[in-house]
């Protein structure tokens, strides 16, 4: 079941108090409860303990006006879309992110400039709340995604994920494989287009994006540098975020369910028609279920808007684990179930899909059992 959100409750106290962005609020209220956190990768004492509860503490933490949230924002908080089943994992429906896409001219699709890539939903008192325009063709939602294990993937190493590049599909399997490349060089393997590269740069984006918390100038190109809501920029030092950081790549994931005969066959039966090609089992020594690739499983008629290498419809194979806690799928949350999500598959994998169609019922029970146990 889905916590109640604490979205806003720091806001909603600010805005009786005091309505002009700025000025200094009451006291700060005390951080809410923790939601609990799950497995960490190693135990941690001393100093790291220290820092890990920092970082926990900023990623729990419901920021207010004069604290740099806004000018708009998402949600007051980390903990707002990452909280399933523990703190720091998946997020419900009600909190998607929306993606406006405008026409560029060309047959393709952009975001418009008067709300850049991401239409947040809220502002602080006296901004303007981002309307999407009347120009915009689709938005594209996106499903907040489980954080959990997270620190292992910062492990993989690029050599691992571009072994697994099929450009030109030179196995003639009807599925390619790109790494995404990104402009500044490195592979991107983080969100649902993998088009940042690691931790850093998504908590440096994320505090901008999601809650209009600006961080320090530094070489990473991710991250907002300054906006007009009264609250000196930069609104988070480097040690705070290095905390966060550091708090997430601490993060495993939940453990795996019990293995049965009946999950044992669904995993064979993943490997024999094809999952595995995408969600390799094992990546570089963690077992991901996915191959941190973009794909294009999208049906023919899908509409995207480009993020960097990835087009149209190219996603990066979502990894699986701790898919029984992060209901609903898909980058834009659209299957609620997993076996909705098996059956949406097409594109590249649409041979894939027709071979776990033409599975006996049974079989076809016993994959989606062996999904439930990831
Ligand atoms: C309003 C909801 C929302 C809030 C608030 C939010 N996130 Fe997210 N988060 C998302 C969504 C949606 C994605 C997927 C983004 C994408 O790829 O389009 C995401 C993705 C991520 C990822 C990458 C996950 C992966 O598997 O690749 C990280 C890391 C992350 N968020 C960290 C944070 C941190 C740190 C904060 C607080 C500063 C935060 N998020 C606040 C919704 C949210
Ligand atoms: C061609 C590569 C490819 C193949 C083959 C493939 N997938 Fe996927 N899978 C993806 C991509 C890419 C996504 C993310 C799509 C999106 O979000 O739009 C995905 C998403 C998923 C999801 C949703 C995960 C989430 O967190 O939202 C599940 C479940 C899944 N795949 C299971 C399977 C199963 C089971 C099979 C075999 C029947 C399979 N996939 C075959 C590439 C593939």
């Amino acid at each position: 079941m889905r916590r109640t959100l604490l979205l806003l409750s720091g806001i909603v106290l600010v805005a009786g108090a005091a309505a002009i962005a700025g000025l200094a609020g009451p006291p700060s209220p005390p951080p809410p409860p923790p939601i609990p956190v799950g497995p960490l990768i190693a135990p941690l004492t001393g100093a790291d303990l220290a820092r890990f509860t920092r970082g926990r503490d900023l990623f729990n933490k419901d920021f207010r006006i004069g604290e740099g949230v806004g000018p708009v924002f998402n949600a007051d908080s980390c903990r707002a879309c990452h909280q399933d089943p523990f703190l720091g994992g998946a997020g419900g429906v009600d909190v998607q992110v929306q993606r406006p896409a405008i026409s560029d001219g060309e047959g393709g699709f952009m975001p418009p400039p008067e709300t850049g890539g991401l239409a947040q939903t809220h502002a602080i008192p006296g901004v303007a709340r981002e309307e999407i325009p009347d120009t915009v063709v689709f938005v594209e939602r996106r499903n907040s995604p489980t954080l959990l294990g997270l620190g292992r993937v910062e492990q993989i190493t690029e050599a691992a994920i571009i072994a697994n590049e099929d450009l030109t599909d030179a196995d003639e399997d009807g599925i390619f494989g790109i790494a995404h490349r990104l402009p500044g060089g490195g592979v991107g393997r983080l969100g649902w287009r993998a088009n940042v590269p690691n931790l850093l740069a998504f908590v440096r984006d994320a505090m901008g994006n999601e809650m209009g918390i600006t961080v320090p100038a530094t070489a990473n190109p991710f991250g907002i540098l300054d906006d007009v809501d009264g609250a000196l920029d930069p609104e988070l030092s480097n040690e705070e975020i290095d905390d966060v950081v550091f708090f997430l790549q601490q993060l495993d994931f939940v453990a795996l369910g019990a293995a049965n005969a009946t999950t044992l066959q669904g995993s064979q039966l993943f490997e024999q028609i094809g999952c595995a090609t995408c969600h390799t089992p094992v990546l570089d020594g963690v077992e991901l279920y996915s191959n941190l690739l973009l794909h294009d499983v999208q049906p023919d008629d899908f509409v995207g808007i480009t993020q960097g290498q990835a087009t149209e419809g190219l996603y990066r194979t979502a990894p699986l684990r701790g898919l029984r806690d992060t209901a609903p799928y898909f980058h834009d949350g659209r299957s609620d179930t997993i076996e909705q999500a098996v059956r949406r598959h097409d594109g590249e994998a649409r041979t894939v899909r027709e071979a776990f169609e033409a599975l006996t019922p049974a079989e076809q029970a016993a994959l989606l059992a062996f999904l439930e146990s990831l």
